[in-house]
Protein backbone atom coordinates (compact mmCIF):
# COMPACT_ATOMS: atom_id res chain seq x y z
CA UNK A 1 0.00 0.00 0.00
CA UNK A 2 1.18 3.55 -1.33
CA UNK A 3 1.05 6.68 1.42
CA UNK A 4 1.12 10.11 -0.32
CA UNK A 5 0.89 13.09 1.20
CA UNK A 6 1.08 15.53 -2.25
CA UNK A 7 -1.67 15.79 -4.93
CA UNK A 8 0.88 15.63 -7.91
CA UNK A 9 2.13 12.12 -6.43
CA UNK A 10 -1.43 10.88 -5.81
CA UNK A 11 -2.20 11.87 -9.60
CA UNK A 12 0.99 10.12 -10.50
CA UNK A 13 0.20 6.89 -9.08
CA UNK A 14 -3.71 7.29 -10.04
CA UNK A 15 -2.51 8.04 -14.10
CA UNK A 16 -0.44 4.82 -13.95
CA UNK A 17 -3.22 2.29 -12.92
CA UNK A 18 -5.50 4.33 -15.47
CA UNK A 19 -3.11 4.16 -18.11
CA UNK A 20 -3.14 -0.32 -17.35
CA UNK A 21 -6.82 0.78 -17.91
CA UNK A 22 -7.71 -0.13 -13.96
CA UNK A 23 -11.16 1.10 -12.51
CA UNK A 24 -9.94 3.35 -9.43
CA UNK A 25 -12.51 3.67 -6.00
CA UNK A 26 -12.25 6.32 -3.58
CA UNK A 27 -13.73 5.94 0.16
CA UNK A 28 -13.60 10.24 1.24
CA UNK A 29 -12.88 10.04 5.28
CA UNK A 30 -11.40 12.02 7.69
CA UNK A 31 -9.44 9.30 9.48
CA UNK A 32 -9.84 8.29 12.81
CA UNK A 33 -11.36 4.87 11.00
CA UNK A 34 -13.92 2.56 12.64
CA UNK A 35 -16.08 -0.14 10.93
CA UNK A 36 -17.90 2.03 9.25
CA UNK A 37 -14.94 2.96 7.21
CA UNK A 38 -13.25 -0.56 7.01
CA UNK A 39 -17.01 -1.75 5.22
CA UNK A 40 -16.51 0.90 3.11
CA UNK A 41 -12.79 0.51 2.28
CA UNK A 42 -13.94 -3.55 1.76
CA UNK A 43 -17.17 -2.95 -1.03
CA UNK A 44 -14.65 0.14 -2.45
CA UNK A 45 -11.74 -3.05 -2.80
CA UNK A 46 -14.35 -5.42 -4.06
CA UNK A 47 -15.56 -3.54 -6.60
CA UNK A 48 -12.24 -1.73 -8.05
CA UNK A 49 -9.31 -2.77 -9.34
CA UNK A 50 -7.71 -0.54 -7.20
CA UNK A 51 -8.65 1.52 -3.59
CA UNK A 52 -7.46 4.98 -2.63
CA UNK A 53 -8.56 6.14 0.66
CA UNK A 54 -8.20 10.21 1.71
CA UNK A 55 -7.30 10.30 5.35
CA UNK A 56 -7.98 14.37 5.94
CA UNK A 57 -9.49 16.35 9.18
CA UNK A 58 -11.13 19.06 6.72
CA UNK A 59 -10.94 22.76 8.44
CA UNK A 60 -12.93 23.80 5.94
CA UNK A 61 -16.21 21.87 6.93
CA UNK A 62 -16.06 22.70 10.71
CA UNK A 63 -17.65 25.79 12.57
CA UNK A 64 -15.61 28.30 14.53
CA UNK A 65 -17.40 26.31 18.11
CA UNK A 66 -16.62 22.79 16.44
CA UNK A 67 -14.15 20.26 17.48
CA UNK A 68 -11.12 20.71 14.81
CA UNK A 69 -8.19 20.95 16.99
CA UNK A 70 -9.89 18.21 19.20
CA UNK A 71 -11.01 15.94 16.24
CA UNK A 72 -9.65 12.15 17.02
CA UNK A 73 -6.57 11.63 14.97
CA UNK A 74 -4.66 8.37 14.53
CA UNK A 75 -2.96 8.02 11.60
CA UNK A 76 -0.99 4.82 12.17
CA UNK A 77 -4.09 2.77 13.37
CA UNK A 78 -5.55 3.78 10.67
CA UNK A 79 -2.98 3.09 7.93
CA UNK A 80 -3.01 -0.58 9.05
CA UNK A 81 -7.30 -0.71 9.08
CA UNK A 82 -6.76 0.85 5.61
CA UNK A 83 -4.16 -2.20 4.32
CA UNK A 84 -6.26 -5.22 6.18
CA UNK A 85 -9.44 -3.80 4.28
CA UNK A 86 -7.56 -3.71 1.14
CA UNK A 87 -6.60 -0.06 0.34
CA UNK A 88 -3.89 0.91 -2.40
CA UNK A 89 -2.72 4.15 -1.63
CA UNK A 90 -3.93 6.84 1.06
CA UNK A 91 -4.05 10.24 0.73
CA UNK A 92 -2.84 11.84 3.42
CA UNK A 93 -2.28 15.70 2.53
CA UNK A 94 -1.56 18.74 5.09
CA UNK A 95 -4.18 21.21 5.42
CA UNK A 96 -1.58 23.66 3.26
CA UNK A 97 -1.50 21.24 0.32
CA UNK A 98 -5.66 21.59 0.24
CA UNK A 99 -6.21 24.64 0.84
CA UNK A 100 -2.65 27.28 0.21
CA UNK A 101 -2.44 30.57 1.93
CA UNK A 102 -4.56 32.16 -1.26
CA UNK A 103 -7.58 29.64 -1.93
CA UNK A 104 -10.74 31.44 -2.45
CA UNK A 105 -13.06 29.03 -4.78
CA UNK A 106 -15.29 27.20 -3.07
CA UNK A 107 -18.46 24.48 -4.36
CA UNK A 108 -21.80 25.32 -2.69
CA UNK A 109 -25.07 24.50 -2.86
CA UNK A 110 -28.40 25.59 -1.91
CA UNK A 111 -32.19 24.06 -0.76
CA UNK A 112 -30.99 20.99 0.57
CA UNK A 113 -28.24 21.98 2.45
CA UNK A 114 -30.51 25.02 4.31
CA UNK A 115 -32.23 21.94 6.69
CA UNK A 116 -30.86 19.13 9.03
CA UNK A 117 -27.39 19.16 10.02
CA UNK A 118 -26.75 22.39 7.57
CA UNK A 119 -29.31 24.60 9.25
CA UNK A 120 -27.16 24.21 12.96
CA UNK A 121 -23.70 24.11 11.13
CA UNK A 122 -23.46 26.66 8.86
CA UNK A 123 -21.21 26.50 5.63
CA UNK A 124 -20.59 22.54 7.03
CA UNK A 125 -21.87 21.67 3.61
CA UNK A 126 -19.80 24.66 1.51
CA UNK A 127 -16.74 22.87 3.12
CA UNK A 128 -17.21 19.32 2.67
CA UNK A 129 -18.47 19.81 -1.15
CA UNK A 130 -15.30 22.32 -1.77
CA UNK A 131 -13.41 19.30 -0.39
CA UNK A 132 -15.30 16.72 -1.92
CA UNK A 133 -15.26 17.97 -5.25
CA UNK A 134 -11.60 18.79 -4.77
CA UNK A 135 -10.67 15.01 -4.06
CA UNK A 136 -12.87 13.87 -7.14
CA UNK A 137 -10.65 16.09 -9.48
CA UNK A 138 -7.53 14.69 -7.04
CA UNK A 139 -8.28 10.97 -7.77
CA UNK A 140 -10.59 10.96 -10.60
CA UNK A 141 -12.30 7.95 -9.50
CA UNK A 142 -14.80 5.75 -11.14
CA UNK A 143 -16.70 4.90 -8.19
CA UNK A 144 -16.66 7.00 -4.70
CA UNK A 145 -18.26 5.56 -1.30
CA UNK A 146 -20.24 7.45 1.54
CA UNK A 147 -22.12 5.77 4.42
CA UNK A 148 -25.85 6.40 4.33
CA UNK A 149 -25.34 7.66 8.65
CA UNK A 150 -24.51 11.06 6.69
CA UNK A 151 -27.82 10.96 4.96
CA UNK A 152 -27.82 14.42 4.08
CA UNK A 153 -24.12 14.55 3.36
CA UNK A 154 -24.90 11.45 0.82
CA UNK A 155 -27.65 13.42 -0.75
CA UNK A 156 -25.96 16.75 -1.65
CA UNK A 157 -22.84 14.73 -3.04
CA UNK A 158 -24.68 12.99 -5.29
CA UNK A 159 -26.28 16.25 -6.52
CA UNK A 160 -23.34 17.98 -6.73
CA UNK A 161 -22.28 14.78 -8.66
CA UNK A 162 -24.97 15.62 -11.02
CA UNK A 163 -25.00 19.04 -11.06
CA UNK A 164 -21.66 19.82 -11.80
CA UNK A 165 -21.26 16.84 -14.53
CA UNK A 166 -18.52 14.55 -12.48
CA UNK A 167 -17.80 11.53 -14.54
CA UNK A 168 -18.49 9.00 -10.95
CA UNK A 169 -20.61 7.11 -9.57
CA UNK A 170 -21.63 7.96 -6.46
CA UNK A 171 -22.40 4.24 -4.28
CA UNK A 172 -24.10 4.94 -0.77
CA UNK A 173 -23.35 2.24 2.26
CA UNK A 174 -25.80 0.93 4.68
CA UNK A 175 -25.06 2.36 8.60
CA UNK A 176 -22.67 0.16 10.57
CA UNK A 177 -24.12 0.06 14.33
CA UNK A 178 -22.67 -1.62 17.80
CA UNK A 179 -24.41 -4.37 19.22
CA UNK A 180 -27.23 -2.13 21.14
CA UNK A 181 -27.84 0.04 18.00
CA UNK A 182 -25.59 3.18 18.13
CA UNK A 183 -24.31 4.31 15.02
CA UNK A 184 -20.81 3.58 14.54
CA UNK A 185 -19.13 7.22 14.59
CA UNK A 186 -15.72 8.53 15.59
CA UNK A 187 -17.10 11.04 17.52
CA UNK A 188 -18.46 7.77 19.71
CA UNK A 189 -15.07 7.94 21.95
CA UNK A 190 -15.80 11.40 22.57
CA UNK A 191 -19.29 10.24 24.79
CA UNK A 192 -18.68 9.29 28.93
CA UNK A 193 -20.17 6.08 29.83
CA UNK A 194 -23.51 7.52 31.09
CA UNK A 195 -23.74 9.60 27.94
CA UNK A 196 -22.84 6.21 25.67
CA UNK A 197 -25.40 4.70 27.40
CA UNK A 198 -28.51 7.01 26.74
CA UNK A 199 -27.11 7.47 22.93
CA UNK A 200 -28.98 4.35 22.23
CA UNK A 201 -32.44 6.00 22.73
CA UNK A 202 -31.38 7.46 19.06
CA UNK A 203 -31.86 4.34 17.79
CA UNK A 204 -34.54 3.26 19.42
CA UNK A 205 -36.67 6.53 18.46
CA UNK A 206 -35.77 5.45 14.77
CA UNK A 207 -36.99 1.84 15.39
CA UNK A 208 -40.22 3.01 16.87
CA UNK A 209 -40.39 5.43 13.79
CA UNK A 210 -39.95 2.48 11.70
CA UNK A 211 -42.50 0.21 13.24
CA UNK A 212 -45.08 2.80 13.52
CA UNK A 213 -44.64 3.77 9.64
CA UNK A 214 -44.89 -0.21 8.98
CA UNK A 215 -47.95 -0.23 10.84
CA UNK A 216 -49.57 2.74 8.59
CA UNK A 217 -48.77 5.45 10.71
CA UNK A 218 -48.37 8.44 7.94
CA UNK A 219 -49.05 11.53 10.29
CA UNK A 220 -45.53 13.29 11.18
CA UNK A 221 -46.81 14.70 14.01
CA UNK A 222 -47.56 11.60 15.61
CA UNK A 223 -44.49 10.01 15.24
CA UNK A 224 -42.31 13.28 15.88
CA UNK A 225 -44.05 13.74 19.24
CA UNK A 226 -43.20 10.13 20.86
CA UNK A 227 -39.67 10.23 19.11
CA UNK A 228 -38.64 13.68 21.26
CA UNK A 229 -40.99 12.36 23.99
CA UNK A 230 -38.32 9.22 24.21
CA UNK A 231 -35.54 10.71 23.37
CA UNK A 232 -36.08 13.88 25.99
CA UNK A 233 -36.58 11.37 28.76
CA UNK A 234 -32.95 10.69 29.12
CA UNK A 235 -31.37 13.12 31.22
CA UNK A 236 -27.98 13.75 28.78
CA UNK A 237 -30.03 14.12 25.78
CA UNK A 238 -30.30 17.48 24.18
CA UNK A 239 -32.05 17.44 21.15
CA UNK A 240 -31.30 19.26 17.95
CA UNK A 241 -33.62 18.03 15.44
CA UNK A 242 -35.90 15.17 14.79
CA UNK A 243 -36.73 15.71 11.56
CA UNK A 244 -39.23 13.86 8.66
CA UNK A 245 -37.69 15.18 4.90
CA UNK A 246 -38.64 13.95 1.63
CA UNK A 247 -35.74 12.18 0.08
CA UNK A 248 -35.01 14.49 -2.95
CA UNK A 249 -34.87 17.82 -1.66
CA UNK A 250 -34.81 16.86 1.58
CA UNK A 251 -38.05 19.42 2.38
CA UNK A 252 -40.14 18.82 5.61
CA UNK A 253 -43.21 16.88 5.19
CA UNK A 254 -46.40 16.52 7.14
CA UNK A 255 -47.65 13.21 5.51
CA UNK A 256 -45.29 10.37 4.82
CA UNK A 257 -44.55 9.29 1.40
CA UNK A 258 -41.97 6.88 0.31
CA UNK A 259 -39.06 7.68 -0.32
CA UNK A 260 -38.91 9.57 3.05
CA UNK A 261 -36.10 10.54 5.72
CA UNK A 262 -36.35 10.51 9.40
CA UNK A 263 -33.28 12.18 10.71
CA UNK A 264 -32.49 13.12 14.63
CA UNK A 265 -29.60 14.55 15.74
CA UNK A 266 -28.53 14.83 19.32
CA UNK A 267 -25.79 16.20 21.71
CA UNK A 268 -24.77 14.60 24.95
CA UNK A 269 -22.12 17.04 26.24
CA UNK A 270 -20.12 18.61 23.56
CA UNK A 271 -20.62 15.68 21.70
CA UNK A 272 -23.37 15.82 18.57
CA UNK A 273 -24.34 12.70 17.31
CA UNK A 274 -26.62 11.88 14.07
CA UNK A 275 -28.51 8.91 12.98
CA UNK A 276 -31.51 8.13 10.49
CA UNK A 277 -33.98 5.94 8.88
CA UNK A 278 -34.85 5.99 5.22
CA UNK A 279 -38.20 4.59 4.35
CA UNK A 280 -38.11 4.01 0.27
O1 LIG B 1 -17.92 12.12 6.12
C1 LIG B 1 -16.78 12.58 6.32
O2 LIG B 1 -15.97 12.01 7.03
C2 LIG B 1 -16.41 13.91 5.69
O3 LIG B 1 -17.47 14.79 5.67
C3 LIG B 1 -15.80 13.76 4.27
C4 LIG B 1 -16.81 13.21 3.29
C5 LIG B 1 -14.59 12.85 4.33
C6 LIG B 1 -15.34 15.12 3.75
O4 LIG B 1 -14.38 15.68 4.57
Amino acid sequence: MNIAETIKETRRIVKEWKMQGLTVGLVPTMGFLHEGHESLIRRCAAENDKTVVSVFVNPMQFGKNEDLEGYPRDFRRDSRICQEAGAHLIFHPCPEEMYPPDFFTYMDMDTITEGLCGGNRPGHFRGVCTVVGKLFHIVSPDRAYFGQKDAQQLSVIKKMVRDLDFDLEIVGCPTVREADGLAKSSRNTYLSEAERQQATVIHRSLRYAEEAIAAGERDVKTIREEMIRMISQQPLADIDYVEFVDWGLLQPIEKLEKPALVAVAVRFGDTRLIDNYLWE
